[in-house]
């Protein structure tokens, strides 16, 4: 049987994935499931934020749905105990290098983003974000210099094989969509980055059906909200793209309505799924969660992990009939409780109205 790994963690998490797992149980699929502890909840259960019984719990599965990790509480630990170190653990250890995060402004939200409504309509994009190396998994470290003042330093790196398979994702990404690919890098300052663009540019030559652009991250930021329409396919480094994609959220209405798959082929296999956010502890416990960026991620793992592109889509289709129909959480200017907006998701599903 299929076995999804529920990893729920700290703040909004486990408030959000009880939600997806309701929209999951109603397509009457047959998914069995295992939770286990992650983040901050794990380190106070068992010492570490990631155990070794729920790594192995997320590597045996045939997908992991995941919440958010974060606290507050554990904000000065050292930082091999954060919560944060379980997501970054998770990722490295089971290689999923390939984050997909698709931003699309679901029809209704016009008014939620804070731009024009005839430039939010048009977002349909996908930033995919190269997710195991780059600034994040360089040696870092805070030392004293010989006279004495502190310095911190975190070493940016990527090897010609790690940008050539992200890019060969975007590149295969883009020729199944608009075959538009803008490769986001800092190649004017960064020798990271200038390797990145070279190999970008060498890969093109495989891809002639696809448009290469390159655009450098402080102009994608502006281009962001200048027209994000003119985005198709974003491939980007592990940093850039983390920021991006927080951006690229609020230009569609919340950084509550955007899912992610993290892959390590492109075919999909195990993967994992989460929203992009993170813990919320400033509305945690109240039910205020938008639990939608939760319920897509679950839509996306059925679509690449679990070969259920009907039930993804059906999914997909009822967020999409539960907001037309008015559906909101305060992140989007209602007052729906997360369970609430569960419910309307619920019915949308089993109405048949998706
Ligand atoms: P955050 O994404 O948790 O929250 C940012 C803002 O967006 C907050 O005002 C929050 O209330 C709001 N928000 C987030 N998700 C929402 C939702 N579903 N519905 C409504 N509003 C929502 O980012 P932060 O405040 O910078 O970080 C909080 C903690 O989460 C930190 O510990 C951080 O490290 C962690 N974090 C974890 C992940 C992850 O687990 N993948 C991602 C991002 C941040
Ligand atoms: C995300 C988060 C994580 C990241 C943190 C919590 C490590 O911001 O998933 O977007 O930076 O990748
Ligand atoms: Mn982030």
């Amino acid at each position: 049987m299929t076995l999804i790994a529920l990893l729920a963690g700290d703040g909004i998490g486990p408030e959000v994935v009880a939600e997806a797992r309701r929209v999951l149980d109603a397509t009457g699929l047959t998914l069995a499931y295992e939770e286990a502890p992650v983040g901050g909840a794990a380190y106070r259960a068992a010492g570490h934020p990631l155990p070794p019984e729920t790594l192995a719990l997320a590597a045996r599965a045939d997908a992991i749905l995941f919440g958010a990790v974060g606290d507050p509480a554990y904000d000065s630990l050292e930082r091999a105990l954060r919560p944060e170190q379980a997501i970054l653990g998770l990722r490295k250890a089971l290689g999923l290098f390939a984050n997909l995060r698709p931003a699309t402004l679901f029809a209704g939200l016009e008014d939620a983003s804070p731009l024009r409504p005839d430039i939010a309509r048009r977002i349909d994009l996908v930033i995919l974000r190269e997710l195991t190396g780059d600034v994040y998994f360089g040696e870092k470290a805070q030392h004293r210099t010989t006279d004495g003042r502190r310095e911190g330093y975190d070493i940016m790196s990527y090897a010609e094989d790690e940008v050539r398979r992200i890019a060969t994702v975007g590149f295969e990404m883009a020729k199944r969509r608009e075959r538009k690919l803008c490769s986001v890098d800092k190649a004017n300052v960064l020798e990271t980055s200038q390797l990145w663009r070279d190999v970008v540019i060498e890969l093109s030559a495989d891809y002639p059906e696809v448009a290469l652009t390159h655009m450098y991250v402080d102009n994608a930021a502006m281009q962001m909200v200048r027209n994000p329409g003119q985005f198709d396919v974003i491939v980007t480094g592990n940093l850039f793209g983390d920021i991006l994609s927080d951006q690229a959220s609020m230009c569609a209405g919340s950084i509550g309505m955007l899912p992610s798959a993290s892959l390590r082929t492109w075919s999909g296999d195990t993967g994992l799924y989460e929203p992009i956010h993170g813990s919320a502890p400033d509305i945690a416990g109240q039910g205020k969660a938008n639990p939608c960026a939760a319920i897509l991620s679950a839509a996306m793992m059925l679509r690449h992990s679990l070969g259920q592109e009907a039930a993804a889509a059906r999914i997909e289709a009822a967020v999409a009939a539960a907001i037309a129909g008015g559906a909101r959480t305060p992140d989007l200017g209602g007052s729906l409780a997360t369970a609430a907006m569960g419910d309307a998701v619920l019915a949308a599903l089993e109405s048949g109205a998706a």
